[in-house]
């Protein structure tokens, strides 16, 4: 099971004592979690969602995603923030990079909702014009104007495509129980209905249908998810010590970092098909930790691509950062370099590795040079990426949040700041009442 581990070894002694230092105040940051008795405790849900699936739910779900993708070669999801990046992130981890060519006999998910552009729809109903597809809306307050825009696009070029009686059948609704214009759009039309839990953030919610269904739907075991993020809770609410405890070491660590100055946080990854969960990881924890002006800035960096336009600025430009290297131990693909008798391009001193032992060596030199340039980096290690280890992974991340939340002396559960734009926007379109 021990299929993800933290190491601090790249860290150093001063670092890592102010780590240990903070172990009571982490320690007392769970406690919030598991009473219940802090800022935002109407939203800890989460914490208890992989033991608490409801199975006849999921076996409604796995029957839906069965009957779509009886009839679909692609499923348009439409939602944003956290009513889209959990889905995205896990499919984007799991299939092809090339998925949209060859995508088999699973369905390919597009994505909607998720922008206003204009060129991004045309795009969009150019491409559905030739597929046999299906939709999944998303919305938790039912109300959000991005993902209500682009239902309307959507369902208009469903129904016309297919006849309003088969459109609605093409159509699942992912919202809130009893209130909210999807709601109520969704009672009204019929459409298969599954609800988001009120005590749930849109953030913390891959785990609930918002993310199960496109998961599924993409044809990836969702079984496997949950008893990865299973295993991992039964960890991080059990263990009481930063060596056996993941989450409240890297709580501990990033606060004690944060205490010393450092202001950005960066994800770094080796494999690009991870980009997503370094979207969904902004997400997670710059809206549960930026505010009252506090709070490290998640930033990402896939690598070594990234090292070719970010690398100098992390090597020697000013000193803001930490760096939380992802690494994989193994990859699922097997490719050689092959070797050249003439050699001209000089790299035959590479075939006798693999290319993961070649990546593995940038990610090594990586991190030796970014110490060196006063960098610190915590790195983790994940065994291979499957769903059992993104469920893992997507638990940690989430535990880890909430109790560095709490450690920073923020509520990690709410999100004020995310209504500022909308007033503005409102009030520039006209909207009654702006
Ligand atoms: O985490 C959050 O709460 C937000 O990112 C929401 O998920 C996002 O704003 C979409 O909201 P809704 O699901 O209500 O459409």
């Amino acid at each position: 099971m021990a299929t993800f581990s933290i190491k601090t070894n790249h860290l150093d002694d001063t670092i890592r004592n102010a780590a240990a230092g903070l172990l009571d105040e982490v320690l007392a940051a769970r406690q919030h979690l598991i009473k219940g008795d802090a800022a935002g405790n109407d939203f800890l849900g989460w914490v208890n969602l992989p033991e608490e699936q409801d199975t006849a739910m999921l076996q409604r779900l796995k029957a839906d995603v069965a009957r779509l993708t009886a009839k679909s070669r692609v499923m348009v999801v439409v939602g944003i923030g956290g009513s889209y990046l959990g889905a995205r992130m896990v499919i984007e981890a799991l299939q092809s990079e090339f998925a949209m060519v060859d995508h088999g006999d699973r369905p390919y998910i597009v994505y909607a909702g998720h922008t206003l552009s204009e060129d991004y729809y045309g795009q969009l109903l150019k491409f559905l014009d030739h597929e046999d597809y299906c939709v999944t809306v998303i919305s938790k307050s039912g109300t959000t104007t991005e993902p209500a825009v682009a239902f309307r696009i959507v369902k208009a070029h469903l129904e016309q495509k297919y006849g309003v009686a088969e459109a609605r059948s093409r159509i699942v609704a992912i919202t809130d129980a009893r209130k909210g214009a999807l709601h109520d759009i969704a009672v009204e039309e019929g459409y298969p209905m599954y609800v988001i839990p009120d005590n749930v953030g849109g953030r913390f919610s891959v785990l609930t249908p918002v993310g199960l269904l496109p998961i599924a739907m993409a044809g990836y075991n969702i079984d496997s998810l949950l008893q990865g993020a299973r295993d991992m809770r039964q960890i991080c609410l059990s263990n009481n010590t930063l060596d056996d405890n993941p989450a409240l070491l890297y709580a501990a660590v990033r606060n004690a970092l944060y205490r010393k100055g450092v202001k950005v946080e960066m994800l770094v990854s080796c494999q690009p098909n991870l980009r997503y969960l370094a979207e969904w990881w902004k997400q997670l924890y710059g809206e549960s930790e930026g505010k009252q002006h506090k709070g490290l800035l998640p930033h990402s960096l896939s690598i070594t691509t990234d090292l070719h336009s970010m690398g100098q600025y992390v090597q020697d430009g000013e000193r803001l950062m930490m760096e939380t290297m992802l690494r994989v131990a193994k990859p699922t693909e097997h490719v050689a370099v092959p070797s050249d008798e003439r050699n001209l391009d000089g790299i035959n001193y590479l075939v006798t590795k693999s290319l993961t032992e070649i990546n593995d060596c940038a990610s090594e030199g990586t991190m030796e040079a970014h110490v060196s340039g006063g960098v610190p980096v915590l790195e983790m290690m994940v065994e291979r990426v499957d769903e059992y280890t993104l469920g893992q992974l997507i638990y940690f991340f989430e535990f880890a949040c909430g109790v560095s939340g709490y450690t920073l002396g923020v509520n990690p559960f709410d999100q004020p700041g995310v209504e500022a734009y909308k007033k503005n926007m409102f009030r520039l379109l006209g909207k009654p009442g702006f």
